[in-house]
């Protein structure tokens, strides 16, 4: 079922940008997490900048303009169409190196409740300065200090807090006080709790000065760095000069394989999420192709896709870590004829016991997200984070920037779920220097060499389902970009059991059919779509309209 006119309104309530009528490449859009980005971005591409340089410049200003994901003190992946060729950036956060398999373990052997989520004890090693320089040494055209300074320019001048900051700042205050934690939050981010004020962030321009002067030294060593290790050393947290001049951002190859005719370029391990989509779109078209299609969005549509998405969350909690330290069986994972096998075992009309869904191999709520196509048909799809919102919850003091709480991504003991829910064992127990298992997957499908599709999410493990959806939507379904990011969506992830977590929209035929197979509904919203699409040579570009993101298509002079 197809939402005619759902694109228009989206257009004229929130401003996403419909598709002019040029060819792509004089054509470069954005599809970013806010309009602080969106506009450096927009204004580094018209100078002559490429994909990458309008990606490092996004990254920097979302530091300082969308602090609840947008970071330097944490990590992310980026996936790289260039010149014809793929890429894909890794630069996650690593354990420092006196972490330890049980450090979140208290006397009992029991999960601390908070010390993985909150406070200098969550934090991995930062990636996103290392992260952006290796991009800009292999990739850009524009200067490095020229891509910092608008980011160093908003935290020094101020930007105007939008409405929905403002919300989030204020809220995360008072649970912070509710909950009766201890941090110096409100020091640094009392200011942004008002629609409308000024906020100006003076020690994180300082700190973008030393990054736009010294490079990765300027954060890595020397001042930023003594910040850091300061700020570790008085509250318990463990990233130590050492640890920070051993943090290395990695090339990797990304995952890509052939879905319906298209190539899907999307993030290897220590993401669980390219293997994941790539599981979850051969099993969905497995069961298809010989069983049909279901009505978009009806309750047996979301009964296969749920049962899929299943078995993708058994193969994730047993397989999937970093694979620096861990074999992940990844060809075996994505291969044709294991997904094909798996997909046999679903019932369409029956849900599947949960204890049934075992891992196959046997024989043998912040993140942000930004898409960018340039001018020359370069694509950029960018995920980053510092886990959950405004991260661990305390700054870096003197540096002026929050820290991660990304070790929560690691399994803490065998089992025992994270904040997302998510399980895992071996693969991603807790070692020096290791990185902990994501989710995210920032993704570029190609046709015929060319930009399909750029597309990617926050949510934690709900990023998967809508990355995954995303691409339905578009190349299945055959929805506009803004369709596809407004359209609700639906979630799986094996446990808790018989679950499917939903954005609320869906019909009440589709949830009744669901609830009288057994399933339990949670009705909540989750993720924020920036997607990129082309259709017959043009781009349209749409930013999910519960977020305050902004997508714009602009013909090149
Ligand atoms: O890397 C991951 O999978 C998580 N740290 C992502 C966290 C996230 O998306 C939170 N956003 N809503």
């Amino acid at each position: 079922m197809r939402i005619i006119g759902l694109s228009c309104f989206i257009v004229f309530l929130f401003g996403c940008t419909a598709a002019p009528s040029t060819q792509t490449e004089s054509e470069y859009a954005v599809a970013m997490p806010d309009e602080f980005a969106a506009q450096v971005a927009l204004d580094v591409m018209a100078e002559g900048g490429n994909a990458i340089d309008a990606a490092i410049a996004a990254q920097f200003t979302l530091a300082v303009t969308y602090p609840e994901a947008g970071n330097i003190g944490g990590g992310g992946f980026m996936t790289i169409y260039m010149d014809n060729a793929t890429d894909f950036l890794d630069y996650r956060e690593m354990a420092p190196a006196t972490a330890s398999r049980d450090m979140y373990l208290d006397d009992n052997g029991d999960v601390h409740p908070t010390d993985s989520l909150f406070g200098a004890k969550a934090s991995g090693i930062p990636g996103t300065v290392a992260g952006m320089w290796q991009a800009h040494q292999k990739y850009a055209k524009l200067p490095w200090a020229r891509l910092v300074q608008p980011a160093l320019t908003l935290a020094e001048e101020g930007f105007r807090v939008p409405e929905k900051l403002a919300g989030r700042v204020s809220r995360y205050i008072k649970r912070l006080e509710q909950r009766g934690r201890e941090s110096n939050f409100s020091d640094y981010f009392g200011n942004a709790a008002t629609p409308g004020a000024l906020f100006k962030q003076p020690e994180l321009a300082a700190t973008l000065t030393r990054i736009r002067d010294h490079g990765l030294a300027g954060f890595y060593s020397g001042e930023t760095a003594d910040h850091i290790v300061e700020f570790m050393q008085a509250n318990g947290g463990l990233i130590s000069h050492e640890d920070l001049s051993n943090y290395v951002a990695k090339w990797r190859t990304p995952i890509t394989f052939n879905w319906r005719g298209y190539e899907i370029i999307t993030s290897p391990p220590p993401s669980s999420g390219g293997i994941a989509v790539a599981q979850w779109l051969g099993m969905v078209d497995a069961v298809v192709s010989n069983n049909g299609l279901p009505p978009y969005n009806s309750g047996h549509y979301l009964h296969l896709v749920s049962e899929a998405g299943k078995r993708v969350f058994a193969d994730r909690a047993e397989y999937l870590g970093d694979p620096d330290f861990f074999t992940v069986p990844q060809t075996q994972l994505v291969d044709p004829d294991y997904i094909a096998k798996r997909a046999q075992a679903i019932n369409l009309n029956a849900i599947s016991p949960t204890g049934d869904v075992q891992p196959g191999l046997y024989e043998s709520e912040d993140t942000t997200h930004f898409s960018i196509v340039d001018k020359w048909g370069n694509a950029v799809a960018n995920t980053t984070t510092i886990n959950l919102s405004f991260g661990a919850g305390v700054v870096a003091e003197g540096a002026g920037f929050l820290l991660n709480d990304e070790m929560d991504d690691f399994s803490a003991k065998p089992g025992v779920p994270n904040f997302f829910g998510a399980v895992g064992g071996e693969a991603n127990a807790i070692e020096p220097y290791k990185r902990m298992l994501s989710s995210m997957t920032p993704t570029i499908v190609l046709d015929d060499n060319k930009i399909k599709l750029v597309t990617g999410s926050p949510g934690g493990t709900t990023i998967i389902s809508s990355v995954t959806l995303s691409i339905l939507n578009t190349l299945l379904f055959d929805l506009s970009a803004e369709e596809a990011v407004n359209s609700p969506r639906f979630h799986h992830q094996l446990l808790p059991k018989d679950t499917i977590r939903m954005h609320p929209g869906f019909t009440v035929a589709t949830k009744q059919m669901l609830t009288g197979m057994g399933y339990t509904l949670d009705e909540r919203r989750f993720g924020d779509l920036h997607v990129i699409l082309q259709q017959d040579g043009k781009l349209s570009a749409a930013s999910e309209a519960s977020g305050r993101g902004k997508a714009v298509v602009e013909k090149a002079q």
